[in-house]
């Protein structure tokens, strides 16, 4: 099998990458990857490379897409825009990757009959008010809230409609929020942690009551896989594993898992438009395809994400100052 993985020198799909090196080792992935500010090539370092071989380019390179889509069995697409707070202060980035890079890859993917697997996020179904007892699922409407969010919807948007109007070979995925090794320190979690191993206190976004499902990583890979090879083409399957907390829980238990006060911490400016509660029901990935995520525990997880951020210092350090002057001026 030959897998062409977009985005995977970034967050989550490097950690896919990881993966399939581990659970399919007879697999060959050529990973594209454009190396913006959050992709790293350290990411794929301790793998093999006649297993993983990195294209460096741009998934909205019509020939470079053309060429490679034409060389595999499949592609599995996660290169994306990915942070909120980057797309309320710059959109237009996600219009081009989220919106035109995804027109191209699934261009290819329709000439070359290959088949195609788009990774997306619950946040394309908006929000949920706190009491609301119902969760997203794959019925739910779209009603994305921010650049981020609207440019994903409008992706899966294009893959339904290819799946529909040209016959494209494809699944999409919703995911939910994500933690684990090799986060940008931009995101919560490794900003919170960082900010503590650089001896400053966590910054919560206005009251912290905002909700999110967190994921491991490895267990939105493992949620990929089973869809890549026992998915129903033209479904979409919701990936969560009912991690719901909100975010002062979240920075109160990264403080005592590190030894600090609970109650150490600044709240700062909110974010504009801030998505109240994220909750998926992944009982369709559940019962069709038996899948089951490892992670259960929460705070096991989150015990270990401590421990690679604070034993891989020289792999956030180069990142951490840029991304802490960015939030200064928007007082965050
Ligand atoms: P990330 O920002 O860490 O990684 C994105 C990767 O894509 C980087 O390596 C970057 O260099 C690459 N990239 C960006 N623009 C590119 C372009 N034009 N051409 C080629 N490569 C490009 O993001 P992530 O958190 O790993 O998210 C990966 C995917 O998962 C995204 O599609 C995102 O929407 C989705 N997702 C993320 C979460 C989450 O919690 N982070 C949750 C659900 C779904
Ligand atoms: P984030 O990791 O940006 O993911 P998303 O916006 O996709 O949910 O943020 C997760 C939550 O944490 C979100 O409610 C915003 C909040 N947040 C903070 O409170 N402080 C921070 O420093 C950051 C980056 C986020």
């Amino acid at each position: 099998m030959k897998l062409l993985v977009t985005g995977g020198a970034g967050f989550i799909g490097s950690n896919f990458v990881h993966y399939i090196a581990r659970e399919r080792p007879d697999w060959q992935v050529t990973v594209l990857d454009a190396i913006t500010y959050a992709g790293d090539e350290k990411n794929l370092k301790d793998l093999s490379n006649d297993k993983v071989k990195l294209v460096v380019g741009n998934i909205c390179d019509e020939a470079l897409v053309d060429k490679l889509v034409s060389e595999t069995d499949a592609v599995v697409h996660y290169a994306a825009e990915s942070h909120n707070d980057n797309s309320l202060n710059n959109p237009r980035p996600f219009l081009d990757t989220n919106i035109i890079g995804t027109y191209t890859l699934i261009q290819a993917a329709r000439k070359h009959k290959k088949r195609f697997h788009h990774i997306s996020t619950d946040e394309v179904y908006g929000d949920l008010e706190l009491d609301d007892p119902n969760k997203f699922t794959p019925d739910t409407p779209y009603n994305p809230s921010s650049p981020y969010s609207s440019t994903k919807a409008g992706s899966d948007l294009l893959v339904r409609a290819w799946v529909r109007s040209f016959g494209l070979q494809a699944t999409i995925s919703n995911c939910s929020n994500n933690y684990g090794p090799y986060q940008h320190v931009e995101k919560f979690i490794p900003r919170q942690i960082t900010e503590i191993l650089e001896g400053r206190q966590p910054r919560l976004y206005g009251t912290g009551e905002q909700v999110r499902d967190w994921i491991h990583a490895e267990d939105h890979s493992s949620g990929v896989l089973v869809i890549l090879e026992k998915g129903k083409i033209g479904e979409t399957y919701l990936i969560g594993a009912d991690g719901e907390k909100n975010n002062k829980e979240v920075v109160e238990l990264i403080l005592k898992l590190m030894g600090k006060e609970s109650t150490d911490y600044l709240h700062v400016n909110d974010r504009p438009g801030h998505d109240m509660r994220y909750a998926i029901d992944s009982s369709k990935l559940r019962t069709e395809l038996g899948w089951k995520p490892k992670y259960t525990n929460f705070e096991e997880g989150l015990k270990e994400t401590i421990a690679w951020y604070t034993t891989n210092e020289s792999w956030w350090k180069p990142q951490k100052q840029a991304t802490e002057e960015k939030y200064k001026k928007v007082g965050q």
